[in-house]
């Protein structure tokens, strides 16, 4: 663990909204009276009819229910739009950069208003109302920020799904939310790749008893796309029939926002339902405070749209505050690995947020590539999605900041909304690889496994003991799911699935999940669906997935795997399986290391114990731990010798 500290840069004690003492004061009202923080703090967005009930939130096993500013009416769109139009018509909100370096565009206020105006009657003649929900498979180009803000104003939600992930999860996740109308576009374009997007959603159709009702594509490549009649439509076309005018549907602050889908330990993917007025609230709250977000400022998350950093940290925190937010298609390696620095020179960015796994990427390429940029536009750094080692933290700013630049390493998760554990630039004193402290109205608690609080310098599992405006309310459709995922294993506490350690200064450093959920390049992978779709393949007889420490990824997928009795392990078959999950789930997906394994250490009740493998995984055969309920020691030598031959 680092040492050092970083003090705040006087220039920011200066300029920030809060000093230290300002936070201390601030979070102190948080936590001491929730009611009247969270009153005043809602009225940063604007209310068709205001709230009289604040919070009405219970954790109690079996009777879990969130409701924040329940009697509030508002909607989400008119609060990312129309309300900024008087002030902010000419104001640039969103800046598109495209794949391409030549690509770029400037939507204003007013624009933005034109364009989701325009979507929504798209959808509106489509039949879609209030409450229907509408899947979005879309690159990263401006009509993925139209479409979600044309759902909010039509109060329709919207399910959001990376277009990296394949036919069979789009399917599953259209047929979970049960929606009717699915948004993409004819290719998505990615260093300099193309992405068949339409022909996925048509295969992802294919799987979707009774289909769907209308399919909008968006233009982006000019592919060659097939279109069902009737069906599907391109959205140029559409639009061009509709106007640019459409009225806000009155929300009520718990209607819901936007379903998005994440792994967890179990099963398939949960659907996080996130509701209206309480999420924004706290998205807009977080952004303006945690990136110091100030008028004029330039803003750029390099986070896709289809995970909840693009929802929260590029679309409806920052157009909530007013802000000039840029919107990136490409990936930072293309057509150099200058590129994130020069598109901060070309739109002179003052605020970058972008993850761990991307900076240590880029600080593989070493440092000439950032430092033929200028980058005197950035005043602060942002970091999100997994922990960052303090080499990476080091790296990012002096080369990337040029030791001008505070970080912020903001921890949070899908199910919480926004960032719960940060520092605020202008008061957080930083030590490179802590989240540090917890934003306003969080408390973050310790617990041993019996779920003892721990207090002072400790380590244990990272709980939350009482709710915040932007935690997600239910898992869609399934509520006793909500319930046993994230309030049994301690009771009356919000249970994170997270490790973590407190120092002595009370500052949060974040370990890692202490589930059997992987964290592969900041994105959540269950091992359980790796290992389904690895037996789903007819040569496989058992798999177990666990992590493992990767330079770039973090954590890195290591499959152990059994073949049908008969089937010999080969280089082939070993990148057919590979090859296979691709297909089935999605390239995150894919596994780093396949080990054949003729069998799985396994107690004597045949639960595998995935805690062996881990350890094997990380080298680590001298620390297996407890093994004396192996139903076959043996099993476990074989697995050793097996991988130890392989260096
Ligand atoms: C998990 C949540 C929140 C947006 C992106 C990921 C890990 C996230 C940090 C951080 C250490 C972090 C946690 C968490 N994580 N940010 N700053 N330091 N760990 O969202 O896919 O829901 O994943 O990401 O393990 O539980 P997500």
């Amino acid at each position: 663990m680092s040492e050092k500290i970083y003090d705040v840069p006087t220039a920011w004690a200066q300029r920030a909204f809060l000093d230290d003492h300002g936070y201390r004061a601030k979070y102190e009202a948080s936590v001491h009276d929730p009611e009247a923080f969270w009153g005043e703090e809602g009225k940063r967005i604007d209310w068709f009819e205001p709230y009289t009930v604040v919070k009405n939130t219970s954790f109690a096993p079996g009777a879990v229910s969130i409701k924040w500013f329940e009697d509030g009416v508002t909607n989400v769109a008119w609060n990312c739009i129309d309300r900024h139009l008087e002030t902010r018509g000419d104001q640039v909100a969103i800046i598109w950069e495209g794949d391409d370096p030549s690509q770029s565009r400037k939507i204003t206020y007013q624009e933005l208003h034109d364009e989701v105006c325009r979507f929504a009657n798209v959808l509106r003649n489509r039949n879609v109302e209030k409450g229907d929900r509408v899947t979005i498979y879309l690159p990263m180009i401006p009509e993925a920020a139209f479409a979600m803000l044309a759902c909010a104003r039509l109060g329709a939600v919207h399910s959001i799904v990376f277009a990296g992930f394949s036919p069979d999860s789009l399917a599953s996740r259209i047929r979970d939310c049960d929606s009717k109308v699915i948004i993409t576009a004819d290719e998505g374009l990615r260093g300099g790749r193309k992405v068949p997007l339409k022909a996925n959603v048509d295969a992802a159709i294919a799987k979707v008893e009774g289909g769907v009702d209308h399919v909008i594509v968006v233009k982006r490549t000019g592919g060659a796309v097939e279109m069902e009649p009737g069906r599907d439509v391109w959205y140029h076309a559409a639009a061009d029939l509709v106007t640019s005018e459409c009225p806000a549907t009155p929300m009520n602050a718990e209607d819901p926002l936007f379903i998005l889908y994440t792994s967890g330990s179990t099963g398939t993917p949960k659907g996080v339902l996130h509701t209206t007025g309480g999420y924004l609230v706290y998205a807009a709250m977080t952004h303006q405070y945690v990136f110091d977000y100030h008028d004029g400022d330039i803003y750029w998350c390099t986070a896709d749209v289809g995970w909840v950093t693009g929802h929260s940290y590029i679309v409806y925190g920052p157009l909530a505050n007013g802000a000039t937010t840029l919107m990136f298609e490409g990936v930072p390696n293309y057509p150099t690995n200058s590129r994130f620095w020069e598109v901060i020179d070309k739109h002179q960015v003052n605020i970058f947020y972008t993850a761990p796994t991307a900076i240590r990427a880029l600080m593989q390429a070493g440092d000439e590539p950032v430092r033929k940029t200028s980058r005197a536009s950035l005043r602060l750094l942002g970091s999100v999605g997994e922990p960052i080692n303090p080499e990476a933290w080091e790296w990012y700013h002096r080369v990337v900041g040029d030791d001008r630049c505070p970080i912020v390493d903001t921890w949070w998760q899908t199910e919480t909304g926004g960032i719960l554990i940060t520092p605020l630039p202008g008061a957080t004193r930083l030590k490179p690889g802590s989240a540090t402290q917890p934003f306003f109205g969080i408390v973050p608690q310790v617990v041993d496994a019996e779920g003892k609080v721990l207090e002072g310098a400790s380590e244990g599992n990272l709980v939350i003991a009482d709710s915040w405006p932007g935690q997600m309310r239910t898992v869609y459709g399934d509520h006793e799911r909500f319930m046993q995922t994230y309030f049994s294993a301690y009771p009356n506490k919000y249970f994170t699935g997270d490790g973590c350690r407190r120092d002595d200064d009370g500052y949060y450093w974040i370990t890692g999940r202490v589930d059997d959920v992987i964290n592969v390049s900041g994105h959540r992978m269950g091992t359980a669906e790796v290992e389904s779709a690895l037996v789903a393949h007819p040569k496989v007889s058992e798999a177990a997935v666990v992590g493992y420490p990767h330079d770039i990824k973090g954590q890195g997928i290591y499959a152990y795997v059994t073949l049908m009795s008969g089937v010999e392990p080969s280089e082939e078959l070993r990148k057919e399986l590979v090859a296979w999950v691709r297909r089935e789930i999605g390239p995150i997906a894919s596994p780093d290391l396949v080990q054949f394994a003729p069998g799985l250490p396994k107690t004597r009740s045949g639960k595998i114990m995935r805690r062996i493998l881990r350890k094997i995984a990380e080298d680590e055969f001298g620390n297996l731990g407890d093994t004396s309920t192996l139903a076959d020691p043996g099993v476990v030598n074989d697995l050793i010798s097996q991988r130890q031959n392989k260096k």
